[in-house]
């Protein structure tokens, strides 16, 4: 069988990383026997100028009938007309919105090699293991918005079942982790949270009551992440909150540039793209870290495709070279993007099979 990926390059530095990756997959491929073939399309800005539309109906559809969807980033200064109607940043929302990826995991796990490159002390990062699981195609960045030069409004509602889905593949998640998941809210003030809240906690104890479970408001959850990130096992949260969160996690690992994400539909293609934006300050300049892509397309590999071995092999190959600073200078290497696509290609070589 073929396996159909699609890779959505995107604009700034999403062709650098997706082409680096889509170069390591390709190599990965071949040596294990899977027939794999990668279609590219228009997103975001890119798509703009080329159609007029952040996503083509050609992308959604490509996406929809794909084994699974590869995205480096979206946006950039180009676009970013406040005034403007049409936005690169509506075709990821859109996309999302149409794969039904309703929830998106964001895995932080310290590199030891990293460590310098995080802002916090040492001690701090000890332990630091975490996936927060956003809430993804629901509440404040879909509701209804108003828009004027006075006043504007945005609408943040959740109904029942996009809370429990989520929270529910969060359970399962902590089951397969430490036991232990976190509601991230603010049921202090918002009424959406304290429905998460309720619910939440009436799934937790029917159906999860091996799990440990507690609840956070997000302000105490922004200041744990900084003061004590080793605490967190799953963090589950809403749309905004884990949006918001997940950069600092990201901070917190030592660079926005290796993290990946993968976001999931009941059923379906998924769609996997690191956590960092489109970086239009360095596109171009073959500065990119590609990690945080590669480390995307090694979830696809065990989620969507089932081949845990091969995602396996490509992280193993990813931390080698991250221990052995063959990296961009981000993470103290000196390697350009593409550099590190052929470092990360030798050491699949070394470890082949
Ligand atoms: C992210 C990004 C997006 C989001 C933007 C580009 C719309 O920040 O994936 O975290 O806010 O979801
Ligand atoms: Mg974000």
């Amino acid at each position: 069988m073929t396996v159909r990926l699609v890779a959505l390059p995107g604009d700034g530095i999403g062709p650098e990383v997706v082409d680096a990756t889509v170069e390591v997959l390709t190599t990965l491929a071949g040596d294990a026997g899977l027939d794999l073939s990668i279609d590219r399309h228009l997103i975001g800005g890119a798509a703009i100028d080329e159609t007029g539309d952040p996503l083509p109906d050609a992308t959604l559809n490509a996406c929809i009938k794909s084994h699974g969807v590869l995205l480096g980033a979206v946006g950039g200064p180009k676009w970013d007309d406040p005034a403007a109607t049409v936005r690169p940043e509506q075709g990821l929302l859109r996309l999302r919105q149409g794969m039904e990826v309703f929830a998106n995991l964001r895995p932080t796990k310290m590199e030891p090699a990293l460590a310098d490159a995080s802002p916090l002390k040492p001690d701090r990062l000890e332990g630091v293991d975490l996936l927060v699981v956003r809430e993804l195609t629901g509440g404040i960045y879909f509701g209804e918005k108003t828009e004027g030069t006075q006043e504007a409004s945005d609408l943040c509602s959740y109904h029942a079942g996009e809370i429990e889905r989520v929270v529910r593949l969060a359970g399962d998640l902590a089951r397969q982790r430490r036991g232990h998941l976190t509601l991230v809210d603010k049921a202090n003030v918002l009424a959406t949270s304290r429905l998460w809240r309720s619910l939440t906690t009436a799934i937790v104890g029917d159906e999860y009551p091996d799990l440990t479970f507690d609840t956070m408001l997000v302000d105490a959850a922004a200041m744990t992440l900084v003061t004590r990130p080793a605490f967190f096992d799953v963090m589950v949260t809403e749309n905004m909150f884990g949006d918001i969160l997940t950069d600092e996690t990201a901070a917190v690992a030592g660079s926005l540039g290796v993290l990946p994400s993968a976001s999931l539909a009941a059923d379906g293609p998924g769609l996997y793209e690191p956590i960092h934006g489109s970086a239009p300050d360095i596109a171009g300049q073959g500065k990119a870290n590609p990690m945080g892509t590669m480390l995307s397309a090694a979830l696809w590999l065990e989620r969507d495709i089932q081949r845990a071995n091969l995602a396996e092999r490509l992280r193993t190959a990813v931390s080698r070279c991250i221990a052995s600073k063959q990296t961009t200078a981000d993470i103290g290497g000196a390697l350009s993007t593409s550099e590190v696509a052929s470092a990360v290609r030798q050491q699949l070589e070394q470890t082949g099979g």
